[in-house]
């Protein structure tokens, strides 16, 4: 069975470039992103870990730890990083998993077998500070993720967890969202001294509580 939104992340252990972890110990009470590649010295993957490596300030902003996952052992990585920062202009930042046995591949449903029997495709999962998985997205291993969509969808999380809200089709950090059906008008009185605007009564827009 694949692993669903609002299930607990598994917990593992896992060699990785910064050492040995326990993954529920690592987030702590962070968000947490872990992303698998299909393996090491691929062209695709190296773009993503620098572009990953120069967007760490804007994971730590938010309290989310990043790692990601190859199937490589820790020792390839290693030597990997030399190319990735030389290319990409970004030293690797955050940890990288290595998972030879494909342990973690499999409990996380990594491997899809019909896409390719051996490297795991590419898995994002975006794991909440209750450990529970919040967003799960799988792209084909030849396709290079939209990290900045990941940061979106963090940001949507975030507000919907602190403010009740859910954000509209392309929405972006500032514009303005929309006020959860199951909130009552009288309690959104106090919840949003700004106030909404109602196209319909289940579509009640107002300014973006926390700008
Ligand atoms: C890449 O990272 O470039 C890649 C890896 C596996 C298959 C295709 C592309």
């Amino acid at each position: 069975m694949s692993l669903r939104l609002g299930d607990i992340a598994p917990d593992f252990t896992a060699d990785t470039t910064a050492g040995p972890i326990r993954f529920h110990e690592w987030l702590g009470s962070s968000w947490g992103v872990l992303f698998s590649h299909p393996r090491d010295f691929t062209p695709v993957c190296t773009t993503e870990l620098g572009r990953v490596a120069r967007l760490k300030p804007e994971f730590d902003k938010r309290n989310v730890k990043v790692i990601g996952l190859s199937v490589d052992p820790v020792s390839d990585h290693t030597l990997w990083a030399g190319d990735i920062e030389e290319t990409q202009g970004a030293a690797l930042n955050f940890p990288l998993i290595g998972d030879p046995d494909r342990k973690i591949s499999e409990l996380y449903g990594m491997l899809h077998p019909n896409a390719d029997d051996t490297a795991t495709v590419r898995s994002v999962y975006v794991i909440g500070p209750d450990k529970k998985v919040k967003l799960s997205i799988t792209y084909p291993a030849s396709t290079g993720r939209n990290f900045d969509e990941i940061l979106r969808v963090i940001d949507s999380l975030q507000l919907t967890a602190s403010h009740s809200v859910a954000t509209p089709v392309d929405w972006k950090d500032g514009d303005d969202v929309i006020i959860v059906a199951s909130m009552s008008d009288a309690d959104a009185k106090t919840r949003f001294p700004k106030g909404w605007k109602a196209l319909k009564p289940y579509l009640r827009v107002t300014p973006q509580p926390n700008k």
